[in-house]
């Protein structure tokens, strides 16, 4: 089996200012880590997050593209352009797309693979809601969202960028899945990509997402099958998200 080097990003979703980044660039860049990171920032300030991050192990993401390349898509961002700031990373599928916008499982794979396309680390999200565990469905269902991923999508590919596997409803709740439950549903990812490719699946890393903080990072990241945390809330404190990078 590789070693798969340990990843925590930062999903810092539709928050921050010019000055609130700049403070928390400031901290960050104190701080010591041995792990990938990387800093998924609203578009606007993409510019900033790269200059910030020069001459870090930390490099910039964005939290979503288009799924068409460049044209009359009014509103839209490429991933060309992604690219042409300097963004390294970018979070596709968030549970957040997938309810607010209609984000389909069709639609995430096309844009992963957009993504691929162009030279862009995909950080693909999957994950079930409270409804969905309770009936028995979460492996089903993120089976189903793996699925629309591999069809457009290889093993190798997600070997260079990663699965963030987010129980919705652990995401901004305080609520996180035990490790056990993660656990459980990354073991699963793992050996559906084993089934369609049993040599580069244990090179995939799979993050877990939703209410990881300093508190509980270490334990989640000691299951044999989470490779590090794609953090919402605890990443917008840079103190926080350097104990998490730490915990890693
Ligand atoms: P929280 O860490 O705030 O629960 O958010 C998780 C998340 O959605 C990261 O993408």
């Amino acid at each position: 089996m590789t070693a798969r080097r340990k990843l925590i990003a930062a999903n810092w979703k539709m928050n921050g200012s010019r000055a609130a980044n700049a403070a928390w660039l400031t901290e960050f860049r104190a701080g010591r880590w041995s792990c990938d990171v990387a800093v998924c920032a609203p578009f606007v300030y993409l510019p900033q997050l790269r200059d910030g991050l020069a001459g870090l192990a930390a490099e910039p993401g964005a939290q979503n593209l288009a799924a068409e390349t460049p044209g009359a898509f009014t509103g839209e961002v490429a991933g060309e352009m992604l690219i042409d700031v300097g963004c390294k990373w970018v979070i596709v599928g968030h549970s957040e797309r997938r309810a607010l916008y209609g984000e389909t499982n069709d639609l995430v794979a096309v844009k992963a693979a957009r993504a691929f396309a162009v030279g862009l680390k995909p950080i693909v999200c999957v994950g079930e809601t409270l409804a969905e565990r309770e009936a028995g469905g979460t492996l089903e269902v993120v089976g189903a969202q793996m699925d629309a991923v591999l069809k457009r999508c290889s093993v190798v590919q997600l070997a260079q960028a990663a699965l963030a596997y987010e129980p919705v409803w652990a995401i901004g709740t305080g609520r996180t899945a035990t490790p056990a439950q993660a656990q459980e549903v990354h073991a699963a990812i793992r050996a559906q990509l084993a089934r369609a490719d049993a040599s580069a699946a244990g090179a995939v890393r799979i993050l877990y997402g939703g209410s990881v903080k300093p508190g509980n990072a270490k334990e989640l990241f000691a299951q044999p099958d989470i490779d590090g945390g794609l953090i919402g809330g605890a990443s917008l404190v840079a103190a926080d998200f350097l104990a998490i990078c730490q915990a890693a």
